[in-house]
């Protein structure tokens, strides 16, 4: 037993608490709630993701918690306080914030993401790392999303909290995020101990794409299983569900592509097919792909779909194909 990390405990417990009470019931939470109704959430989510908001004051919680007899600096250390800069004494680190809080896998409250109400930077403010939050060994949702995990042997992937929370109340409860940083192997090893399979589903922009391409190899090399969902015209999954609805988007998650697909779409986006040399040089980056793969069913499959897609015979793919698979062993 850490004394320090159990009040440290109880401080974000009551924290969480305070805000989603703040949102919903107080004046204060007035203009919050109205920004979120304006994105769509419901009462229902904002239940259930114990959303709460952080007024736009200095001490909402250094008074709250000093009522409460705890020890300011070791809430400052524990990420909850700021120390100020021109004399002695704390106040809120979070201030005007719609407030996520982020759990361990035991449903412990143990960290906080804050967003700003509309534009302005930064978008989100974090809880430092402290004695209860490593964000590399934290998804985001894992301790709602685990039963609905067991169950399918399958997680999805997201890149933000209104992503997670979206495709939750479209039906889809196997959700987690990673929180602004890149996927970690603390991560990938989490979700290896309570799955099989994972669908990756980011945002459908240029960097979503670009993402996933990095975490394709390091799920694989954990012996997952993965697949992508094509989230599409650069939108990312809740602006999806927002536009097209549940029923759609639970579509795109289950016509998700495989990794090869996946690749061979994101390469291709850099070139011109209907000239001679972009097909070429997407022939020479898509082909290695291809060879890669070790069943020649699965080659087949993909030597005949660039085939058809370039306007080239079968056998001269196959055949460099074939050069390519000597040169690799
Ligand atoms: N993120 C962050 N800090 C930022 C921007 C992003 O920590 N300044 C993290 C958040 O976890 C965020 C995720 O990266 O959820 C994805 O970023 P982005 O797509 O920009 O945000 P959204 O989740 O789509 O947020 P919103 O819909 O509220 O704009
Ligand atoms: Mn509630
Ligand atoms: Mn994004
Ligand atoms: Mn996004
Ligand atoms: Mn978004």
């Amino acid at each position: 037993r850490n004394p320090e990390k159990e009040r440290l405990l109880e401080a974000y417990e009551l924290s969480a608490k305070l805000y989603h009470f703040l949102l919903k019931n107080t004046e204060h939470g007035t203009e919050a709630m109205k920004y979120l109704r304006s994105r769509g959430m419901s009462d229902k989510m904002i239940d259930q993701f114990q959303i709460g908001y952080a007024p736009d004051r200095w001490d909402t919680l250094v008074q709250f918690l000093t009522k409460r007899s705890f020890d300011l600096k070791e809430m400052e250390k524990g990420g909850l306080l700021s120390a100020r800069h021109e004399q002695e004494g704390y106040l809120d680190r979070f201030r005007g914030r719609i407030m996520f809080p982020i759990h361990d896998r035991s449903g412990k409250v143990i960290a906080f993401a804050g967003r700003i109400l509309g534009d302005g930077q930064p978008k989100y403010l974090n809880s430092p790392e402290t004695l209860l939050f490593n964000k590399s060994r934290t998804l985001y949702n894992l301790h709602q999303a685990k039963t609905s995990i067991r169950k399918l042997r399958q997680i999805l992937l997201f890149e933000g909290y209104g992503d997670v929370i979206s495709s939750w109340e479209a039906g889809l409860q196997n959700g987690v995020a990673t929180m602004g940083t890149s996927l970690t192997e603390n991560q990938v090893a989490i979700m290896k101990s309570m799955a099989e399979e994972v669908v990756v589903i980011y945002d459908g922009d240029r960097a979503g794409m670009a993402a996933a391409m990095k975490v394709i190899p390091m799920l694989e090399g954990a012996g997952l299983r993965v697949k992508i969902a094509l989230v599409s015209e650069g939108l990312d999954p809740d602006e999806y569900i927002r536009k097209f609805g549940a029923e759609r988007f639970r579509h795109v998650v289950e016509t998700a592509v495989s990794t090869t697909k996946f690749k061979l779409i994101y390469l291709k986006k850099n070139h011109i097919l209907l000239e001679e040399d972009g097909k070429i040089a997407y022939t020479k980056e898509a082909l290695p792909i291809i060879a890669a793969l070790h069943s020649s069913t699965e080659r087949e499959v993909y030597l005949r779909e660039l085939s058809s897609e370039l306007n080239l015979s079968y056998e001269s793919l196959k055949q460099d194909c074939n050069l390519l698979r000597q040169s690799m062993q």
